[in-house]
């Protein structure tokens, strides 16, 4: 079967190649680590996102053990083909299924479902780290690791993936700020306009907080014309660079970062408001060095009791969190989350998800399921 792969380390690797069919290979294993039953998925769509760009360009990643290539792809949405006995799924149910998968030691945070927060760090990836991802005809799973989607989210699912990455970002800011001090925010700053800056920013205006989305886009864009449908305020990061904008906005409550850079990230620490939270979601595998004004960054920190905290991947409850998320913003906003996704290409071109156009929010490849 079709399947999209490259050899993680070799630049312009990236290429369509055939594999086998998934079947019956006794290889899949259940939250308990051991094998499980086998559910059979058909892909309908992969979204193309930083870090698969990371991958294919800049060094990220790894193949699956004694192997040197892996089939790209972690933001997928698929259909139920087959499910054995005893697994609580239907044929043709809509589902996507999580990325990362328990580390062999089996740490605290992944026995207890929570791979997410892996301490030893050999966790793998389906797509990134050490397992093959989605972007193939077919895959298999078990059940725990797949999340079944209503039909009314059948056009937006392909953003399961990056919603769930972003609604863990906010349940945590959340809780951790109300665990610490009456906190009760109303202004939000999102760096970004891909797809996570705008997930953040759609969530946080599902939360009623009056939302900044700052970016290097073109007013005219696509990113922008969503920000706006969703009531979320425009600047343009040339004109109000991040490093200003605590002055410039006056006190910001919670600030999301997913701009990609890390250099921005640095700006968002310093511009959080006092008591305010900075969640940091870029994933940044490149060895940029930067002078900080430390004295003054410090100093702020600890007499505004600034937090600052880094988010990374999503286990099975913030996907059903997303799921909630996403549902509650295409009744809000019917036809705008649809807008997110700006490309959808046949898994022959590729070539052509892997190559960024200046309006593009989320590129996704489609496969035979859809
Ligand atoms: C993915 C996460 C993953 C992270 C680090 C992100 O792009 O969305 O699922 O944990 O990369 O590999």
């Amino acid at each position: 079967m079709k399947a999209i792969i490259t050899t993680p380390g070799t630049k312009g690797s990236v290429r369509l190649g055939a594999i086998s069919e998934p079947s019956g290979t006794g290889m899949v294993q259940g939250a308990d680590g051991k094998p499980g039953a086998e559910v059979e998925v058909e892909v309908v769509e992969v979204g193309v996102c930083g870090t698969d760009l990371e991958i294919a360009n800049d060094g990220y990643g790894a193949p699956p053990e004694a192997r040197d290539s892996l089939v790209l792809g972690h933001e997928n949405l698929g259909r139920v083909v087959s499910v054995p006995d005893g697994v609580d799924l239907k044929t043709g149910q809509l589902v996507v299924a999580t990325v990362r998968r328990p580390c062999p030691e089996r740490c605290p945070p992944c026995a207890a479902g929570q791979s997410d927060d892996c301490l030893t760090g050999n966790y793998t990836e389906r797509g990134i780290k050490g397992r093959d991802g989605y972007m193939a005809e077919r895959y298999m799973e078990s059940g725990d690791y797949l999340i079944p989607l209503p039909s009314t989210l059948t056009k937006v699912g392909v953003l399961m993936e990056p919603s769930s990455i972003v609604e863990k970002g906010l349940i945590q800011a959340f809780s951790i700020q109300r665990g610490r001090m009456p906190w009760e925010p109303k202004q939000a700053l999102v760096c970004g306009a891909g797809a996570v800056g705008l997930l953040a920013a759609i969530f946080l205006r599902l939360r009623d907080l009056e939302v900044n989305l700052v970016a290097k886009a073109d007013p005219g864009s696509p990113a922008y014309k969503v920000a706006q449908a969703v009531g979320a305020s425009l600047l343009d990061a040339t004109e109000h660079p991040v490093s200003k904008l605590g002055q410039e906005l006056g006190h910001i409550d919670i600030i999301f970062e997913a701009t990609g850079a890390s250099s921005v990230a640095m700006d968002a620490i310093a511009a959080t408001g006092h008591n305010g939270v900075c969640c940091l979601s870029s994933v940044t595998a490149g060895t940029r060095t930067l002078t900080v004004d430390a004295d003054s960054l410090n100093l702020d920190m600890v007499l505004g009791n600034k937090l600052v905290f880094g988010t990374v991947n999503a286990n099975r409850r913030h996907f059903e969190a997303a799921a909630r998320m996403l549902g509650a913003a295409v009744r809000k906003w019917p036809g705008v989350m649809e807008q997110i996704v700006t490309r959808r290409v046949a898994a022959e071109q590729f070539a052509d998800a892997f190559t960024r156009q200046p309006d593009d929010i989320k590129t996704v490849i489609t496969f035979s399921g859809g």
